[in-house]
């Protein structure tokens, strides 16, 4: 059999949860018909835009199962809190509000506590909660995010705890409803899982092994948002240059940006996140030829030190990615560049520390995710002793984002009086009363007009640039 006819979960197990779906729906719908008010949900998400885009699945679900959305934990009665393992603070942080929740089911037995996501795809992690956290109803893995409908029906008809972690055997549930919000950009998977194994990072384990959506899924997809009016898609995946490898030859990734540009409605392309030893020329020429794919790219370095990148087991050297870094900008000067930078790893020394800085002069890139490194069970570099103390780590961070600060606030000033295109998203969060776009290459800008302005591209001249966004004024 083909590999790529191999990888879909079965249609006739999409089909079942979809008449669960239904069951859930009539159950919501008897209660909205008692109290005139639907049951509301909240969905919590931690971590990466993958996690972002599963929580769009989990509320397609629940949306099409009669739920309405709140966002306060006080009027919810599911609360669903979709988690990340990358690193331990983001797990303590969910364990707190676990905790907190506790007083609150006591208080109100009917709600419905749920924990999802990579942190529960730990083995010790699920055995915690069961064991202490026993006020939670439903638990379930990135592997089985399409089984929600019978887990949950599970929680409610049953008042016991439903558990689903376990692994598909690298199968895609695809066709799973979504609820996406915004209207101008949209999320799109493209893969799932990570092969790289690098050191220090717990995906591999709790993601699976890489496995490509088909193209003509994907295209279906695209089809299916630009009809629903979204401009800009971002394409997700662990490590998108790998896409395709298990298809057998059908597409590579750049062949997969290729088809994704002819979709007429979708007028920018992203993408994230890519692996510098798999960032080949085809793609860079790919980038360069097509004007929907935006000048933006996040190449994640991690250190400057040779050692530490052969210690973390990234695949390549500091000459290696400044060498693709050179390639990108003699062909596209505009690209904007942002990487992540771990600090801390336990073999770096104070001397592979400056190598890390003296990458970021180098380079110059127009922002960095900076974490410091957090010891995660199972992954090799877990058994590794700090050859730095805290102190000097955390010392070591505050250096990175003073030298990362200043110069995304040049490049930020370099677009001073300029002219760029910017995709109107809508009113800014912080205040309604100014709209927020973005340049190809990813700056937020920040300008006065008017609402109906989403979703369209304006021309806007750069009058004030701050660390991390800018300020225009509409040309006419
Ligand atoms: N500690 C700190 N940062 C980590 N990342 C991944 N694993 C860890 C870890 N154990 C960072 C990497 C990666 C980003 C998504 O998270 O920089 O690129
Ligand atoms: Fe983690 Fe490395 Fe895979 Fe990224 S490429 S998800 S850092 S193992």
């Amino acid at each position: 059999m083909n590999k790529a006819e191999n990888t879909k979960i079965l249609p006739g197990e999409i089909e079942k949860q979809r008449e669960i779906i239904k069951r859930l729906r009539r159950w919501n719908d008897s209660q909205y018909h008692y109290s005139q008010r639907r049951r509301l949900a909240l969905v919590v998400t931690y971590g990466c835009q993958q996690n972002e885009s599963d929580s769009e699945h989990i509320r397609g679900i629940l949306g099409e199962a009669g739920f309405d959305f709140c966002d306060s934990a006080a009027d919810a009665n599911l609360i669903i809190y979709n988690t990340c393992a990358v690193r331990e603070g983001a797990e303590q942080r969910v364990f707190g509000n676990l905790g907190a929740l506790k007083h609150e089911k006591q208080k109100r037995p009917g709600l419905i506590i749920g924990i999802c996501g990579c942190m529960v795809q730990q083995e010790h992690i699920t055995k915690q909660i069961k064991q202490k956290y026993k006020h939670v109803d439903i638990i379930f893995g990135t592997h089985t995010l399409y089984r929600l409908p019978q887990l949950l029906w599970e929680a409610v008809s049953e008042r016991r705890m439903a558990v689903s972690v376990g692994h598909t055997g690298g199968m895609i549930a695809e066709d799973l409803p979504v609820r996406r919000e915004g209207g101008v950009k949209a999320c799109v998977s493209v893969m799932y899982g990570c092969n790289n194994f690098c050191s220090y990072c717990v995906v591999p384990y709790v993601r699976g092994a890489e496995r490509s959506r088909k193209p003509d899924d994907i295209l279906k997809e695209l089809r299916q948002i630009a009809e629903e009016g979204y401009k800009e898609v971002m394409l997700l995946g662990q490590n998108v240059n790998s896409y395709g490898k298990d298809l057998g030859g059908a597409a590579d990734f750049s062949d997969l940006l290729g088809l994704a540009a002819e979709v007429e409605g979708i007028e920018r392309i992203r993408f994230m996140t890519s692996h510098p030893k798999d960032f080949n020329d085809k793609l860079i020429k790919t980038m360069a030829c097509c004007p929907k794919i935006c000048s933006q790219l996040h190449l994640p370095v991690q250190a400057g030190s040779d050692k530490v990148l052969r210690d973390m087991n990234r695949g390549y050297t500091r000459a290696d990615y400044l060498e693709k870094i050179s390639k990108v900008r003699s062909m596209m000067p505009e690209m904007a560049v942002t990487s992540d930078i771990i600090v801390g790893f336990p073999t770096e020394t104070a001397e592979d520390f400056e190598q890390t800085l003296s990458l970021l002069q180098e380079v110059r890139f127009d922002s960095v995710y900076s974490f410091i490194y957090s010891k995660r069970t199972g992954t090799v570099a877990e058994s590794l002793a700090p050859v730095l103390a805290d102190k000097v780590v955390h010392a070591n961070f505050d250096r990175l984002l003073a030298v990362q600060n200043q110069i995304s606030k040049e490049i930020n000033d370099s677009y001073l009086g300029k002219v760029y295109e910017v995709l109107v998203e809508g009113e800014s969060k912080k205040d309604p009363s100014t709209l927020t776009g973005r340049t190809s290459s990813g700056k937020i800008v920040n300008f006065t007009g008017a609402p109906d302005m989403a979703g369209k591209t304006v021309s806007v001249k750069i009058t004030a640039a701050q660390t991390w966004s800018l300020f225009g004024e509409v040309q006419q």
